[in-house]
């Protein structure tokens, strides 16, 4: 684990070629970021690749959100904390006996630091009339700060949220409780299919300790210049 790394930049490798995701990541360096590998990758290419990832030097986000019985989670997060990644995720939506199985089991299995814990609390993706067809309810809001305080008090170390959530929750959390959000674009960039985007800036000021930025490094004419230049803009 690099405990070195100040930046907060996570980036998100979502590629379905080992090949092109490794000529990226040997232009990135485990000093300036993180790398998150999600369910395309680790369907694909599984551990193995999760390990060589760690063995270059990088934290690693196994973003694989699991949701099961608590056994069943507790489980793959001690097997997700054998391949030595910094942090996983779950639903926090699966219940406070998940989340704490999950938890105790991220502590417990760690063959290092044990890898942080995070939550989902509702996905991005939905919008009112996805979120009252499972809630009966269109209070989004209401539901994202129920579940980051039901994963905080069942001992998650912060919860995966939109940045336009940040405000909210940081002042509903513990200042330790981090807050993980993907749809970060930096200026003049494209926003691709996100919809709600914010800056890297932003975001941070918003209350963000962890910026998840794929297309905008992955895609850039220079990775290394696009990830230096997110970085500078918040004087790191
Ligand atoms: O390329 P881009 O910066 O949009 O990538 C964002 C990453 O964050 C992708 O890996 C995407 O799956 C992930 N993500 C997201 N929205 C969420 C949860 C995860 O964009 N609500």
């Amino acid at each position: 684990m690099n405990t070195a790394n100040a930046s907060p930049v996570i980036v998100a490798l979502d590629y379905d070629d080992i090949q092109a995701a490794k000529t990226l990541v040997a232009k990135l360096s485990p000093e300036l970021c993180r790398l998150k590998v999600g369910k395309e990758m680790f369907t694909l290419y599984g551990p193995e690749w999760v390990k060589y990832l760690v063995g270059e030097g990088f934290d690693v986000f196994l973003d694989l959100k699991f949701h099961d019985i608590p056994n069943t989670v507790a489980k793959a997060v001690t097997a997700a904390a054998k391949l030595g990644v910094w942090m996983t995720n779950v639903h926090a939506s699966g219940g406070p006996d998940m989340v704490r199985a999950a938890k105790e089991a991220a502590q417990s299995a760690s063959i290092g630091a044990a890898p942080l814990l995070t939550a989902v609390t509702v996905l991005t993706s939905m919008d009112e009339r996805q979120f009252s067809a499972v809630y009966q309810t269109t209070d989004i809001a209401k539901k994202v700060s129920e579940l980051a305080l039901l994963a905080q008090n069942a001992g998650a170390d912060g919860v995966v949220c939109s940045a336009k959530e940040a405000l909210l929750l940081r002042k509903q959390v513990d200042r330790k409780f981090c807050l993980v959000t993907p749809g970060i674009r930096p200026h003049g960039s494209d926003s691709n299919d996100q919809i709600r985007v914010m800056t890297p800036l932003a975001a941070i000021q918003a209350g963000v300790d962890y910026l998840v930025v794929g297309r905008p490094i992955t895609q850039a004419d220079s990775p290394f210049d696009a990830l230096c230049a997110i970085n500078k803009s918040l004087a790191i």
